[in-house]
């Protein structure tokens, strides 16, 4: 089978030195050597990440730490603010989980604003509020400048935040902002295939999770937590070990661009796609909120996406329809990960190819 280069937002393409490293032969997960490897990984994200707190790394993909953070710290009521399919996504994890929650959606295509936040906070009805940082499906960001103070007002509330399309890609300083759930997987901006996800807690949500009583098992943020603190960076069942080494290697290859120099690479791509996506058609998103990883483009011209992604097939490419009820009338296209500016620009031309646009 041909392979296509993967212009979606995620999975992403991963590069032949990574998918090299996940065939490492393998370790027992109880060894010194696999707490090692963890640690190893853990201290690179934490830099990434610009964060002291400890960092889980689970073998789910993210929906899975996001069930374990809204699972584990709400006592009281959660507040999911979503703006697209994944900020539901929150709300239909506590749905069945059984956990209190109340949902605030705003138009597809807009972004959670800091009064939202404060209208809900302000209630003191909540414990628990989670938000999509980057939201795939309509490829708007929010701005966690504008929103991290009004989070900060309310300390008795666990904040939880989705950066599964962002992380990796665009600037997200933990501590400073003060998420104490920040989820990610690894499928996206990192570059790595899917199956793995990772999550860093903070003391506040771990004391939060003392008070839960049912955190259920294999996502207890409790037991998760225990393995690395008391077992030295382990993993309460099998840890997903190539994933592990390859997240490793990956990691080395971000400190190596440098985080600055990928958040500024991931801006620069999301600049040339946007203009481009302005000059023939137009933003889905509210320009202010353009995702940095991921352009969500009206489809102004009517034109067939599916066929359109026939024939760049043809031609080794893949972007993705819109989500939902967007497919047709949206596109999107992803520039994250290790995507670089010739690779974006020639996607580009094929498309104004295939297209025939001028
Ligand atoms: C913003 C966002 N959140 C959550 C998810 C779910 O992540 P996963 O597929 O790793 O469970 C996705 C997947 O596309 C996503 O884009």
């Amino acid at each position: 089978m041909k392979h296509k280069k993967l212009f979606i937002p995620g999975p992403v393409e991963v590069s032949e030195e990574v998918l090299k490293v996940l065939s490492t032969p393998m370790i027992g997960h109880r060894s010194s050597e696999y707490s090692a490897l963890q640690e190893s990984v853990t201290k690179k994200l934490q830099q990434m990440m610009y964060t002291q707190n400890p960092i889980i790394l689970s073998a789910s993909s993210g929906t899975g730490l996001m069930e374990m953070a809204i699972r584990c710290t709400t006592v009281k009521r959660a507040i999911v603010f979503a703006m697209g399919a994944f900020g539901k996504r929150w709300y239909e994890i506590a749905v069945g989980n059984g956990i209190p929650a109340d949902k605030h959606e705003v138009e597809w295509g807009q972004p959670i604003t800091p009064d939202i936040v404060e209208q809900y906070l302000s209630t003191g009805k909540y414990d628990v509020a989670t938000i999509t940082h980057n939201e795939t499906s309509t490829g708007v960001m929010n701005n966690l400048e504008e929103l991290a103070p009004v989070f900060q007002k309310y300390p008795d509330v666990v904040w939880c935040m989705d950066t599964v399309s962002s992380l990796g890609g665009v600037k997200i300083e933990v501590d400073k902002i003060g998420v104490d759930v920040c989820v990610s997987s690894s499928q996206k901006a990192l570059g790595l295939p899917p199956g793995l996800s990772l999550a860093s807690v903070s003391a506040k949500a771990k004391e939060r999770a003392a008070k839960v009583g049912t955190r259920g098992y294999y996502f207890d943020m409790l037991l998760l937590l225990k393995y690395i603190e008391e077992r030295k960076f382990q993993y309460p069942s099998t840890p997903v070990i190539p994933h592990i080494f390859a997240l490793d290697f990956q990691m080395d290859r971000i400190l190596k661009e440098t985080p600055e120099g990928r958040f500024k690479r991931h801006e620069e791509l999301a600049a040339l796609v946007q203009n481009w996506a302005r000059k023939h058609f137009k933003m889905f998103a509210n320009e202010k909120y353009a995702s940095k990883t991921v352009t969500c483009i009206e489809n102004t011209t009517g034109f067939s996406v599916k066929d359109l992604n026939t024939e760049l097939g043809n031609r080794g490419f893949m972007i993705s329809n819109g989500y939902g009820s967007l497919k047709e009338k949206t596109f999107r296209i992803a520039h994250m990960a290790d995507l670089q500016k010739a690779d974006v620009q020639e996607l580009l031309g094929e498309i104004e190819d295939i297209l025939k646009l001028s």
